[in-house]
C-alpha cells in the first residue's frame, strides 16, 4: 500500500523533480540523442513521455514500453496531447512483446538503473532489434570517485521504493553484452544530487550479422 502511494506520488512529481535538469540543458541532449532514431523504434521504460516531443520525422513506428500504471497513464495523456501516434504497452525490458528483428531503433533514458537485471534487458533489446539495428542510451551510473561509489553503494531512500540502482557500472554491461558501443561520452546530469549525476549517453549498435 505504502509502495503504491509512493509509486503514485513518484509519477505524479515525476515532470516537476526533472523541471530543473531539464531546463538546464537535459531536454537538448535528449533531442541531440534522439535525432539518430530512424525507421520503426522502441523506448523501454517511457515514463511520462519526455521524449515524446524529440523523435524525429525518421521515427515511422513508436512503440512505447511503461510497466507502471501510474507512469503509462501519463505517457498516455502527454501522447495524446502532442497528437504522437504511439503504441503503448504494459510490459518489461526482459520481456519485450514483440517478434525478433522488429525495430531500426530501441532508446532507453534512465530505465537500465531501475531493471532488474541489465543483462537480461540487454538481451531482449537485442532480439527485438533488426541486424544492425542501434540502441541510443542515456543513462545515470556509477561515479568514478569512490566516495561517491560508496554512497550509491549503499542504494539510499528513496531509490529502493523506485527500484532504481545509482550504483550500477551501465556502460560496462552494454560492453558485454552483444551490442558493440559506437559512440559514448560521460558528462553530468545538470542539477542532479551527486549521487545521480554521473552519466553516459551513446549508441550501440547490433553486428549486422547476428
Ligand atoms: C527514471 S524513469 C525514466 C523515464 C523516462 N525514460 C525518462 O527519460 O524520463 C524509469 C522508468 O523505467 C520504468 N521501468 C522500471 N522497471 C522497468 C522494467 N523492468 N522494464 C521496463 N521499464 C521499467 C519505470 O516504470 C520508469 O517509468
Amino acid at each position: 500500500m505504502l509502495r503504491r502511494l509512493f509509486l503514485w506520488l513518484y509519477a505524479a512529481t515525476y515532470d516537476v523533480f526533472n523541471g530543473p535538469a531539464e531546463r538546464a540543458g537535459l531536454r537538448e541532449q535528449r533531442h541531440d540523442l534522439l535525432a539518430q532514431a530512424t525507421g520503426d523504434t522502441i523506448e523501454i521504460g517511457a515514463g511520462t513521455g519526455l521524449n515524446l516531443t524529440h523523435y524525429p520525422p525518421a521515427v515511422t513506428r513508436l512503440a512505447l514500453i511503461e510497466p507502471d500504471a501510474y507512469m503509462s497513464r501519463r505517457l498516455r495523456r502527454r501522447a495524446a496531447q502532442l497528437g504522437r501516434d504511439a503504441e503503448i504497452l504494459d510490459a518489461t525490458a526482459d520481456q519485450l512483446p514483440f517478434p525478433d528483428a522488429s525495430f531500426d531503433t530501441a532508446v532507453v533514458s534512465f530505465t537500465l538503473c531501475s531493471v532488474p537485471d541489465e543483462q537480461a534487458a540487454l538481451s531482449e533489446i537485442t532480439r527485438v532489434l533488426a541486424p544492425g539495428g542501434l540502441l541510443l542510451f542515456f543513462e545515470h551510473v556509477r561515479s568514478a570517485d569512490p566516495r561517491i561509489a560508496a554512497k550509491q553503494d549503499k542504494i539510499p531512500f528513496p531509490y529502493p521504493l523506485i527500484g532504481c540502482h545509482p550504483n550500477r557500472d551501465t556502460l560496462r554491461e552494454i560492453q558485454a553484452s552483444p551490442l558493440a558501443v559506437e559512440s559514448v561520452r560521460t558528462g553530468e546530469l545538470p542539477k542532479a544530487p551527486k549521487i545521480e549525476r554521473t552519466m553516459i549517453v551513446g549508441a550501440a549498435r547490433k553486428p549486422a550479422t547476428a
